[in-house]
């Protein structure tokens, strides 16, 4: 008998379902007698011990439908040790549901915060397999993350929808795309829909350059101008303020976010009509595309051999197309950023988009 515990933690994507049916069919196919616990709402079904038995059924027809059947919550891994509001220890709350139902691994599928506290349950001693999910590619160990591709496809349909209006009005458009901390989502979608502009939290840029490239287009005729930005999008003089300056900037700034402080100053500078688009949690909704789908196949199957083969404490990775068992030791609280100096932005910057630098 095999008992096996799953869970999805952090912001959701569009292929966590696909991901869960690829384990649940891995284990069913190789395993005679098994037990698959559902934790609802990420971790907090498991410090809170609410879950239910899922059967076969649960997991038929879900390879392509969005969110996840489980439900999800942030637990930041920061407030893991610190006892909730009732003084319950959320840790020693984690570990006693796991050994209450004798379970034998955990599969937990999270960002990178979702996998510091799965190391974090690895190192208290419960079994786990952690899948990599997050639209924002940015986990360490792995060349790819589930519902970045899915992400991608939704981030670049907004920017096509939003070149043909721009063109028509001649507008400078600003389309921003999620990601905080890293700029993978936006590099993708903003070269994969022909942005003029690319500005990422990992190349801070310069109000100067990003007029200077407007200008430039439309110097040589082209009205309008599309910028992809991220959330985390900085400029030169933001990124030398120290991290608590800046935090206090933004707490006092009457700007919903980055985009519309960069509109503001592109119209103080340069007189210049901009609009902003943001598409928001879009880009984290609907179905996985068919990349996503086959790739949580993939990693889905590999976590299930691994629970087979007794073979814990990993991050299921996918590496130059292969599944790997990377060791979450090894990887955890690392995160993968966009090096300014890639052949890709190279590449960019090679046909004239501008990262603002
Ligand atoms: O980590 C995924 C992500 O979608 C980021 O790209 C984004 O900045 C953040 O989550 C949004 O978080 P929330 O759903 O909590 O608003």
């Amino acid at each position: 008998m095999k008992r096996v515990g799953i869970l999805t933690s952090g912001g959701d994507c569009q292929a966590l379902n696909a991901a869960m049916r690829g384990v649940e069919k891995g284990l069913r196919e190789n395993i005679d007698e098994l037990e698959i616990y559902g934790f609802f709402d990420g971790y907090k079904g498991l410090i809170y011990g609410n879950y239910r038995l899922l059967s076969h059924a649960d997991f038929a027809g879900i390879l392509t439908r969005g969110g996840t059947i489980l439900g999800s919550s942030r637990q930041p891994f920061k407030l893991m040790r610190t006892p909730d509001e009732n003084g319950l220890d959320k840790v020693e709350a984690m570990k006693h549901t796991y050994h209450k139902l004798n379970l034998d691994c955990l599969v937990i599928l999270g960002g990178n915060g979702t996998q510091k506290t799965a190391n974090l349950l690895r190192e208290e001693g419960l079994n786990v397999i952690h899948l990599p999910k997050t639209i924002d590619n940015d986990i360490y160990g792995t060349d790819v993350t589930f519902g970045f591709q899915s992400a991608i496809n939704v981030a670049s349909q907004a920017i096509d929808c939003i070149h043909t209006t721009a063109a028509s009005h001649n507008r400078v458009f600003i389309v921003e795309v999620m990601g905080h901390k890293v700029g993978w989502l936006t590099l993708y979608a903003g070269v994969a829909s022909g942005a003029d502009i690319i500005l990422l939290p990992e190349i801070p840029y310069d109000i100067n350059k990003v007029i200077e490239a407007i200008n430039k287009r439309t110097r040589e005729g082209k009205g309008f101008t599309i910028l992809a930005v991220a959330e985390g999008a900085i400029s030169k003089e933001d990124a030398a303020l120290s991290k608590k300056e800046y935090k206090k900037k933004m707490e006092q700034s009457k700007y919903p976010s980055v985009s519309y402080e960069l509109a503001d100053r592109i119209r103080e500078i340069s007189g210049t009509e901009v609009r902003v688009t943001v598409p928001g949690h879009t880009q984290r909704g609907g179905s996985p595309c068919p990349y996503d789908r086959a790739l949580c196949t993939r990693l889905g199957s590999a976590a299930a051999r691994a629970i087979v083969e007794e073979d814990y404490g990993c991050m299921i990775a996918m590496i130059n197309n292969e599944t790997k068992r990377v060791p979450l030791g090894e990887v955890a609280g690392k995160l993968k950023t966009v090096d300014p100096n890639c052949q890709m932005i190279k590449e960019a910057k090679y046909i004239g988009i501008s990262f603002g630098d």
